[in-house]
């Protein structure tokens, strides 16, 4: 039987890039796909188109496969809850949501307006929450009713959040809150039959093919796409979908170009003190903690070594 036989699927930002792969993908291991994408161009703005998903649901059909294409905003709260309904209405139940969707508005912090910052909060934080909103309503509800349809939440955040990229602001704290939201929501779903996880892929595609550099003067962009492209993302959700994965719970993958790491978050690394010191005078307490902290500094993973290592590749 295929890992995904009988599952139903959502993708957003499935029209292109990572999410189209993951889509196909899915597809192919048995997953009836619900395909969205708005079909905007990489900064969100521009016209909304239903192409792209409607390419991706051909070829999946085109294959064998069985999926249906929807082009609303992954932002819009109410549309989000549509999108559900529409893969229940279709094949009686949802089991997988893959929130995929995303746009950049780079610019650092002084140069960044009010709507770049806003719109990327709303596509990637807010349309995270949205499809999570409510497919964590629907499992709850199901579970109640004896159903258990092993939901899974697969998130997509990024090492621009996690380590912290330059420029990125909005992104990155967009992507560093989907990680948290994703472990949070593990927490709570978790009773009701569901797993939360979240992926940091690194892929080649529209978003990132012009700051990934290329090899050579004779790499052209769809060389670079076929060596290090979403390919190597798709294969990782395709799991974390299926019944096998119930017991990975609120982990942070980062995935792309041949390996997954596993990613651990924020952790108490060092101390001065304990619960039994009295008020610390501000002084003293620099002195320790330059002292205990910054001596000798804990080693790092740094963006800028990630980007040294995938320059090397
Ligand atoms: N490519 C990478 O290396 C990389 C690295 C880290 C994180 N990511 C994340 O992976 C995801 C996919 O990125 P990609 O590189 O494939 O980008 P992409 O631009 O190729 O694909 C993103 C898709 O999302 C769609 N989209 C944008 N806003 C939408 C909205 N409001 N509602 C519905 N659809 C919308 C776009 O139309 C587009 O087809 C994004 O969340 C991105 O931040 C990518």
């Amino acid at each position: 039987m295929a890992l995904l036989e009988g599952r139903v699927a959502i993708v957003t930002g499935a029209g292109r890039g990572i999410g189209r792969e993951e889509a196909l993908l899915l597809a192919r291991h048995g997953a009836k796909v619900v395909v969205n994408d708005l079909g905007g161009s990489h900064d969100g703005s521009g016209g909304a188109s239903q192409s792209p998903a409607e390419e991706v649901v051909a070829a999946i059909k085109a294959a064998g496969g069985d999926a249906i294409a929807n082009a609303d905003n992954v932002a819009d709260y109410k549309a989000a809850q549509r999108m559900i309904q529409a893969a229940i209405d279709r094949w009686g139940a949802l089991h997988v949501i893959v929130n995929n969707a995303g746009i950049l508005r780079d610019r650092m912090l002084f140069n960044m307006s009010e709507e770049d910052f806003d719109s990327v909060i709303a596509v990637h934080l807010k349309g995270t929450f949205n499809l999570c909103r409510h497919a964590a309503a629907y499992w709850r509800e199901e579970h109640k009713k004896g159903n258990v349809l092993n939901g899974r939440l697969i998130n997509t955040s990024s090492d621009s959040g996690l380590l912290c990229n330059v420029g990125q602001g909005n992104y990155g704290a967009a992507k560093a809150g989907i990680a948290a939201m994703t472990i949070i929501a593990d927490k709570e779903l978790s009773r009701y039959g569901v797993t939360a996880n979240a992926i940091a892929p690194s892929a080649i595609t529209r978003l990132t093919v012009d700051a990934m550099g290329r090899g050579s003067v004779e790499d052209t962009p769809q060389a670079m796409i076929d060596r290090a492209g979403p390919a190597h993302v798709a294969p990782l959700v395709v799991w974390l979908a299926s019944e096998k994965a119930g017991n990975v719970h609120g982990e942070v993958f980062r995935v792309g170009n041949g390996r997954v790491n596993l990613f651990q978050g924020w952790q108490a690394a060092r101390q001065v003190g304990d619960f039994q010191h009295g008020v610390w005078d501000p002084e003293e307490l620099g002195a320790a903690m330059e002292k205990e902290f910054f001596a000798s500094p804990v080693a790092k993973q740094t963006m800028e070594g990630l980007m040294k290592e995938m320059a090397r590749a």
